[in-house]
């Protein structure tokens, strides 16, 4: 997703320091090539070794390194990045970028660039909120630089309220939505993916075999292209793609919190397994035997329709609402009559019959349908199908 690319990481001196090892890992996951540069403050937090060893890149600290400056100066280090991006980024970083000081490696080169620049900033609530801050903030934002976060929530102070560092995977996603080009950009797609686990008592729960493959394959080809993806998840064994928020739940009905919350988004696409029943009481301890030799009934449920609430939201209904059919016989007689009843727009229609090995395999043979009709694709790799089916809905929103 940002093979070729080459981010310049600078490393603020706050304990979300921490963070940002993780960050270059994510970084180096969605393919980029991160430099990092650590300030005097985040020495104290994080080592230059511990940053270049995961960058697999020499780790910069001092301006008046002569070695450094005969090999490649300030200036070149800030014009040979796509992207700057500064996690984290303390009160005082961002003081000195709004006043334009230059008196150490990491503000050099912030004035020295002529690429864009992320700031992720990290701090303690009072000073985020401090009318100082708030005024530099502001400066930089009129200054063009763009800024993911701050999250609000605990913070490593013990206090709460905005100032958290964004998660490296929010992070990863604002700089591809950054430097991205592609058709999708500045649309927001909600994916969501994965089996659900619905409880019967705290041990047990009721599932499916999805392994969210397919799902996770959609993200990540929607963010290829330039989108903003979030991506919710049920229990899934495929892994997360890189470069989109990932938001995890376990059951429907948190699923349907999370695919709420996330909204408005251009489109939606359903690649969920979601359980369509729920125990009907979930118990607070595990049920027993009670030796008479006879099981416990279980009543069942229905689980909310994702999917159809949204495709039915008489306001803020994305432009595209995907919907997904597994079906295992009479496929796409199926799949329309579900497309109609769910009132999305497209249905992809697979058959999960076990001969098929789909469910759970690497591939899948889809039939796309839509108020025009029925489009079958042949059997591919799903990483493929997802390339296909992002295209298609490129082309849609475009
Ligand atoms: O009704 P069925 O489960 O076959 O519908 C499949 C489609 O509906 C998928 O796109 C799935 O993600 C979505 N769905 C949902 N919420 C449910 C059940 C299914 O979003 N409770």
């Amino acid at each position: 997703m940002l093979t070729g690319k080459r981010i310049l990481l600078i490393i603020g001196g706050g304990i979300a320091a921490y963070k940002s090892l993780d960050l270059i890992r994510q970084f180096k996951k969605a393919g980029a090539e991160v430099t990092p540069v650590l300030t005097k403050g985040a020495r104290e937090f994080v080592t230059p070794l511990s940053a270049s060893a995961l960058a697999g890149e020499k780790a910069f600290t001092d301006l008046f390194d002569l070695t450094d400056e005969a090999e490649m100066g300030h200036i070149e280090l800030s014009r040979s990045a796509d992207l700057l991006v500064v996690a984290p980024a303390t009160a005082d970083l961002i003081a000195k970028m709004a006043g334009g000081h230059a008196d150490d490696l990491a503000s050099t080169v912030l004035m020295a660039t002529d690429t864009p620049v992320l700031i992720a900033p990290a701090m303690n609530v009072r000073m985020w909120l401090h009318p100082a801050n708030q005024r530099n903030v502001a400066t930089l934002t009129t200054d063009g630089i763009h800024r993911v976060g701050p999250d609000e929530g605990d913070m490593a102070c013990g206090e709460f309220g905005p100032g958290r560092m964004a998660e490296p995977v929010e992070i990863v996603d604002a700089a591809i939505h950054h430097l991205m080009d592609g058709p999708l950009k500045g649309k927001h797609v909600i994916v969501t993916s994965g089996p659900t686990h619905e409880p019967i008592d705290p041990v047990r729960y009721l599932a499916n075999r999805s392994s969210g493959a397919q799902g996770s394959a959609i993200a990540s080809a929607l963010a290829a292209l330039g989108a903003r993806v979030t991506f919710v998840s049920g229990p899934a064994t495929a892994t997360d793609p890189g470069g989109v928020s990932v938001i995890r739940v376990e059951s429907a009905r948190q699923m349907l919190d999370a695919v709420t919350a996330a909204l408005p988004a251009d489109a939606a696409v359903f690649a969920a397994a979601v359980a369509d029943w729920r125990a009907e009481t979930e118990t607070d301890s595990k049920i027993k035997k009670d030796g008479s030799g006879r099981p416990p009934s279980l009543a069942l449920a229905e689980n909310p329709d994702i999917l159809a609430t949204v495709a039915g939201m008489t306001e803020g209904r994305p432009d595209l609402v995907i919907g997904f059919a597994a079906e295992t016989d009479d496929v796409i007689a199926h799949a329309t009559a579900k497309r109609k009843r769910k009132g999305c727009d497209w249905i992809v229609a697979n058959d999960v019959s076990p001969e098929t090995g789909i469910m759970g395999g690497d591939e899948n043979a889809v039939t796309v349908i839509d108020a025009g009709g029925a489009e079958a694709w042949p059997r591919a790799s799903k990483t493929e199908v997802a390339r296909k089916l992002a295209a298609r809905i490129a082309k849609a929103l475009g």
